[in-house]
């Protein structure tokens, strides 16, 4: 038989089963295919095709409309429609609910502009409706109770506003209703108290609701295992019923304004897991009874409790977390509470707690958090602290600890950091502490440690400040293995002999203070070179001349209180090292001038440090707590981002910081975490970089620019946290093997094929065709290139990094103060020019077209130009433009659309501005030469599909990922 005969056999068999139900099929059929036609035919949907139309024979098995992923059928009749993510920027028409057997309909993370649907109504067997992650607006209809079958209903993240009609309440089938996260305004209505099938509530984030009580009626909800209301400006009591519902298990009443006392019986649900009630204003005792004996989580943080720690939660045998930080509590920590096996967290600081420690912590469960701080501690710090090794944080400043720091500190290699100022604290420090693997923040000020300063620190040690203790010996000579302090302080201790001179190699060093020691010798005169933003040497015994560096204003007392040192200059509080009479001490007037020089600068310095105190102990109380803004709803929280920053999850660094990976909850539940800054102040820049990132991505959603989950920041830190993408960056896909020669043969073999590239190009486009023309201000990226397209497992882009992004008024041309932007990718007009609009975006958006084409890397060209401009030589020479493309992907069928898209690439790189097209049209021609591939509908390259040879290499592609990807990693 030859091929066509089985396909005519085929096609008979198929019109023969012409019976009622594959008429009715057909008609189903009908409407999904008229959906994605109303829909505009998103690329998402391609695979929507009618089977019968002879240009698809090839895909005849897989088009049967109950084949495709998105639809599920019961009986041969659709009834689910699950279309999240699928890029809709359209209405949902009425006629979806010509689909008479529809069941479930979702329709989230999509960009649908309009008012509630309200011809669902039609969809009469409805149970389940997901619009969430849109932007449907307008009010929630009145009559929304006509969907009378819906058990699961989910409009979050959406910008409807108005009141929540009480008629929500007839919807007597609801188990889910998920209203977080919209514009609503007026109050909750207690009418959802009679939903009494309801299982999961999530009504967060809706911050414009009028303030007022939670409904007591809520609290009828028996069956309610989920609650999740916070930050939705809730006032009053917390009803005292509440722990009468006996299903509930996930409680989060947290950011509100909640008043009074927790209710008693709040720990009684016998499945209760999560009790997050933080930052309200919450006052009173903590219930002392707990009959929830399975609590996970109990976080009470940031309110007005006063009163002791129940001992009741020594019971709680399964609790991981445990965070009363910022009340008002006293008395002593139960010793219990430090038996507990689970407990990896524990965040009590900020109280007035008093007593011992409990000797146990560490001992029986795998701590990593242990903050104590600004508390009335006494007593040693628990021994076993990090006996489990897990150990990242010892925070317990500012208590009345006494003994020596545990022996176990001086074997814990995961810990980041120490801070115990200002306690009682004696004894030499653990010898291993020093050098401990991770450590990079070791605050031991205040106290009265002895011991010699070791000679090697930690590598990424940033800040060491152990004044004020008795330390005595010398600066090691070989201070460079200190290389990465930015922060030195050994004020008031016992150190003498010299300053190294090698501590001038420590060029992070910016605040350095030795004063107050027996510090002897010359000042190394390279330590001028060092850009200190402070320094201090007063009150030592040092002599000679003051590095020319320091001579002025700003080191005025810099160097008070050593008798021996001179300047050149006489403004300093400082002998003239040209006056040859400093030596004699005949000059009465001049000593009495010293005398009361070094007396009011003594006078100054004590106040200064006295103020530098203050600032200071405000300062890491800051520290230990973190801003924590959600731009969409996440499942994890801040310590779960926390306690994954460590070095072996870093995925790559740059100018601003680091990139980690981070694995949240469950390890399918990955995160990327950017972090700027490293615990110390923000440059300038990287502040402004953070706050655009955060003002942009915080504020735009659409299916090719990455996702901003969250964003956390203290004074110190700031942290971006995006949806993680799996195949990271274009340009490592493009270009890592043309610059590591050594890597393995896995990235060697494996190359983005053309159709993967030019979806790569359509989406990147689509992304920046939203900033540019949907983007009210429009967004111009400003550093568009192939390291900020991300792809995601089915190599979908994403535009990453904004962090030089502007929003900029319509036509307007703005002025930069700086050239932002990166070699190769940058227009010619930001040369000459800081006046600029969204065409810079658009010519290194055409270099990035060069780049897919050609393989080759932007700053590609000779000695002074680039991609660009070597590739519009093919146009002005008149070489064939076959000759440029990338050889690695080259194939005969795609020869036609690499070249348009290499041209297009150079039409984009115009040297006139006003020549290169708008992302607009360059989206329309992409998606001209795309169509063929995405559709799959060209017979001729649909045939070719399945020769074996190009189908083994997308197999080898995927089933690689992993390999590639870890030697890339
Ligand atoms: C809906 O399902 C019923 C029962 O399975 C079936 O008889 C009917 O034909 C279906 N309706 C449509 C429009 O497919
Ligand atoms: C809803 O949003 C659309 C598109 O942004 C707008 O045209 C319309 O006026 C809005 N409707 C309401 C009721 O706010
Ligand atoms: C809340 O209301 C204010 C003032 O009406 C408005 O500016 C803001 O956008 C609203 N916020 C949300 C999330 O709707």
């Amino acid at each position: 038989m030859t091929i066509t005969t089985i396909f005519l056999s085929f096609l008979l068999l198929l019109f023969g089963r012409a019976n009622s139900e594959s008429q009715l099929n057909d008609k189903e059929q009908t409407v999904l295919l008229k959906l994605k036609q109303h829909w505009q035919n998103p690329p998402s949907l391609s695979h929507w095709q009618n089977p019968l139309s002879l240009s698809h024979l090839n895909s005849l098995n897989s088009s049967h409309h109950c084949n495709w992923p998105e639809i599920t059928c019961t009986s041969g009749t659709v009834t689910q429609l699950r279309l999240q993510n699928k890029s809709i920027t359209q209405t949902v028409p009425p006629f979806i609910c010509d689909l008479k057997n529809l069941t479930a309909i979702n329709l989230s993370f999509n960009f649908i502009p309009q008012e509630f649907p309200k011809a669902l109504y039609n969809c009469s067997k409805l149970e389940e409706l997901d619009l969430s992650q849109n932007y449907f607006n307008g009010t929630i209809p009145v009559d929304v109770h006509r969907l009378s079958g819906l058990r699961h209903f989910n409009l979050g993240a959406n910008d409807f506003y108005g009141n929540i009609p009480a008629s929500i309440g007839q919807l007597t089938e609801l188990r889910t209703l998920k209203l977080f996260q919209c514009a609503f305004n007026g109050s909750f209505p207690p009418e959802i108290g009679n939903l009494s099938k309801l299982e999961s509530l999530q009504l967060a984030y809706n911050v414009n609701m009028t303030a007022a009580e939670l409904p007591s009626s809520f609290t009828e909800l028996k069956k309610l295992k989920f609650l999740w209301i916070a930050a939705s400006n809730l006032n009053g009591e917390i009803p005292e019923a509440i722990g009468e519902m006996e299903a509930l298990e996930h409680l989060d009443l947290s950011k509100n304004n909640l008043t009074g006392k927790i209710p008693t019986s709040l720990f009684m649900p016998k499945n209760l897991r999560i009790v997050y009630l933080f930052r309200n204003q919450l006052s009173g005792e903590i219930p002392q009874v707990v009959e929830a004996l399975n609590i996970d989580v109990i976080d009470l943080s940031d309110n007005k409790l006063t009163g002791s720690i129940p001992d009741d939660f020594g019971r709680l045998r399964n609790m991981t977390g445990l965070s009363l930080f910022f009340n008002q509590l006293s008395g002593k920590i139960p010793d219990s509470i430090g038996r507990l096996p689970s407990l990896i967290v524990l965040k009590v600081f900020s109280n007035n707690l008093s007593g011992t420690l409990p000797p146990d912590f560490g001992r029986y469960s795998m701590l990593v958090e242990f903050q104590v701080a600004d508390n009335k501690l006494e007593g040693e710090l628990p021994e076993h602290l990090c006996d489990n090794r897990r150990l990242v944080g010892v925070v317990a400043f500012n208590n009345n600890l006494t003994g020596e720091l545990p022996k176990s500190l001086g074997n814990c290699n995961g810990l980041k950091i120490v801070t115990v100022y200002n306690n009682r604290l004696s004894g030499d420090i653990p010898s291993g502490l020093w050098t401990s693997l991770n450590l990079s923040v070791l605050i031991l000020s205040d106290n009265s440690f002895t011991g010699e300063l070791p000679q090697r620190v930690a590598r990424n040690l940033s800040r060491l400040e152990i004044n004020n203790n008795n330390f005595s010996g010398s600066l090691p000579p070989d201070i460079i293995s200190w290389k990465m302090l930015n922060t030195l302080n050994l004020r008031r201790n016992k150190i003498s002999g010299p300053i190294p001179e090698k501590l001038s190699n420590l060029v992070g060093l910016t605040e350095l203070d030795l004063s107050e020691n027996q510090l002897s010798g010359q000042i190394p005169l390279q330590l001028g070179l060092l850009k200190l933003t402070l320094l201090n040497l007063s009150s030592n015994h040092l002599t000679g001349r003051i590095p020319t560096q320091f001579e002025n204003d700003a080191y005025a007392s810099s160097f008070l209180n050593n008798l021996a040192l001179c300047a050149n200059k006489p403004s300093l509080n400082i002998n003239n090292c040209n006056n040859s009479d400093h030596h004699k001490s005949s000059k009465v007037p001049s000593i009495y001038l010293h005398l009361i020089v070094s007396f009011v600068a003594a006078a100054l310095l004590r106040l200064v440090v006295a103020m530098i105190s203050i600032y200071r102990k405000g300062k890491h109380q800051l520290d230990s707590t973190w801003k924590f803004t959600i731009f969409q709803s996440v499942n994890f929280r801040e310590s779960d981002i926390l306690s994954g920053l460590t070095e072996d999850n870093v995925i790559g660094s740059g100018g601003s910081g680091k990139v980690y990976r981070v694995v949240v909850n469950d390890p399918n539940n990955i995160v990327a975490v950017k972090r700027i800054g490293n615990n110390r102040k923000l440059e300038q820049n990287l502040e402004k970089e953070f706050h655009a990132e955060v003002k942009i991505l915080g504020s735009i959603r659409h299916s090719n620019i990455v996702k901003l989950l969250c964003c956390m920041s203290n004074e110190n830190s700031k942290l971006l946290v995006y949806e993680y993408l799996k195949n990271h960056s274009l340009d490592e896909w493009l270009h890592r093997k043309s610059r590591a020669s050594s890597t393995s043969s896995s990235i060697q073999n494996v190359v983005l094929d053309w159709p993967k590239r030019l979806q790569i190009a359509v989406g990147a486009a689509q992304g920046l065709y939203y900033m540019h023309h949907s983007c009210s201000p429009p967004i111009v990226h400003r550093d568009v290139k192939s390291s900020n397209i991300l792809l995601d497992s089915e190599f979908n882009a994403k535009i990453a990094d904004f962090g030089l992004a502007k929003m900029f008024k319509q036509g307007e041309l703005a002025t930069m103060s700086v050239v932002a932007g990166s070699f190769g990718y940058i227009a010619p007009e930001y040369a000459h020019t800081t006046r600029v609009n969204e065409k810079i975006d658009v010519y290194s958006f055409g270099v990035i077209l060069l780049e897919l084409t050609t393989g080759r890397e932007a700053s590609y060209g000779d000695e002074y130009t680039s991609l660009a401009e070597w590739a519009w030589r093919y146009i002005k020479d008149d070489i064939p433009i076959v000759d440029a493309l990338d050889e690695e992907i080259k194939e005969p069928s795609y020869l036609e659309e690499m070249s348009s898209v290499f041209i297009l690439g150079i039409i984009c790189t115009n040297k006139e501005p006003s020549k290169r097209p708008s992302m607009k049209e360059v989206v329309q021609k992409l998606h001209k030469s795309s169509q063929p591939l995405v559709y799959g509908e060209k017979i001729a390259t649909s045939l070719s599909d399945t020769s074996p040879l190009k189908n083994s290499k997308r197999k080898s592609t995927s089933e690689n990922d992993e390999e590639i990807l870890a030697s890339i990693v």
